[in-house]
């Protein structure tokens, strides 16, 4: 298989793509993202790297952050965390609250923004924000296998600026009992783990713990990687999930700045960004790229 090969034709496909999806625009600084960007990088499981377009170039790594403070947050309290967020996919948007008022304020999953605002409740655990991104930080950073990796301090603002939703989830939460520390204090620390900056490099250098495998860096008990999947492939795409695990077969994880990161157990890690979205807030020449690379390398868990 000539993976060198495929990726540039997916590369040469998608920077022609007319239809490119719309940038997300609710969080302003991402609506400045120019469109006709397109990446995409794939570490294998022997070491080997493919890469095409902007593959290089940082972007906001939005919701991807969820895995990695999911991973963050399971190894420092284990088991506990699911007293308080489920492992359900929701069906319903990244950034609804309906469920939490039925559902006694735990939510659907971690990938959902309420999740994850429990999951950062969790690291954060009455620490100064700074420590717990400190923290975030390091966990990427090890996970890439490189220091190069930054918070962009204006998308961070230009998400506290218009965080109202997210800071509603928080409250309604903690009227449940289920956000220990301030609502500013946790969404604060949401809005700058969602605001690190990755290329598609960094990003599927940063997955290759989630391919599980003995040469991959373990950082995470393989029983955990497996369920890190598990919820990728489920609830990775919110309610898009069930179309991304139709059409593409692999556990993946999307954030609003248009990248994806999907995992090939055993075998690859794979990261793409394109930034316009789809109506599910899901990158869609993203999906469209990983969906022509499964079908070329046959690369599915399926
Ligand atoms: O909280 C938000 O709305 C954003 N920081 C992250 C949402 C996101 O990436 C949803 N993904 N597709």
């Amino acid at each position: 298989m000539d993976l060198a090969r495929i990726v540039a034709d997916i590369g040469a496909e998608m920077a022609a793509a007319p239809d490119r999806g719309a940038v997300a625009d609710y969080i302003p600084e991402l609506g400045a993202v120019d469109p006709a960007h397109f990446g995409m990088a794939i570490v294998t499981a022997d070491g080997a790297e493919v890469h095409t377009g902007d593959a290089a170039t940082p972007f906001s790594i939005q919701s991807i952050s969820k895995v990695f403070t999911l991973a963050l947050a399971l190894g420092r309290l284990g088991d506990q965390l699911w007293a308080r967020v489920g492992r359900e996919p929701s069906g319903l948007a990244f950034n609804s609250i309906l469920q939490l008022e039925s559902e006694h304020g735990i939510p659907r999953n971690p990938f959902i923004n309420a999740g994850a605002l429990v999951t950062t409740d969790a690291i954060l655990a009455g620490h100064a924000p700074r420590e717990a991104l400190g923290e975030i930080l390091r966990f990427i950073r090890a996970a890439a296998g490189d220091d190069d990796i930054h918070i962009n301090p204006a998308v961070a603002q230009s998400e506290q600026d218009t965080g109202d939703r997210n800071l509603a989830l928080a409250h309604f939460m903690r009227a449940h009992g289920n956000m220990k520390n301030p609502p500013a204090l946790t969404c604060g620390t949401y809005f700058h783990q969602c605001a690190i900056e990755m290329t598609c490099l960094q990003l599927a250098r940063a997955g290759r713990f989630l391919m599980g495998g003995t040469d991959t860096p373990t950082l995470v008990s393989p029983e955990r990687v497996r369920r890190l999947n598990a919820l990728m492939m489920t609830c990775g795409h919110y309610n898009g999930s069930g179309e991304f695990a139709f059409r593409v077969g692999l556990p993946g994880k999307s954030g609003v700045g248009g990248g994806i990161l999907a995992i090939v157990p055993g075998c690859a890690s794979i990261a793409v960004w394109s930034p316009g979205l789809d109506q599910n807030g899901n990158s869609q020449l993203g999906t469209l790229a990983v969906e022509r690379l499964v079908h070329a390398t046959g690369w599915s868990v399926f």
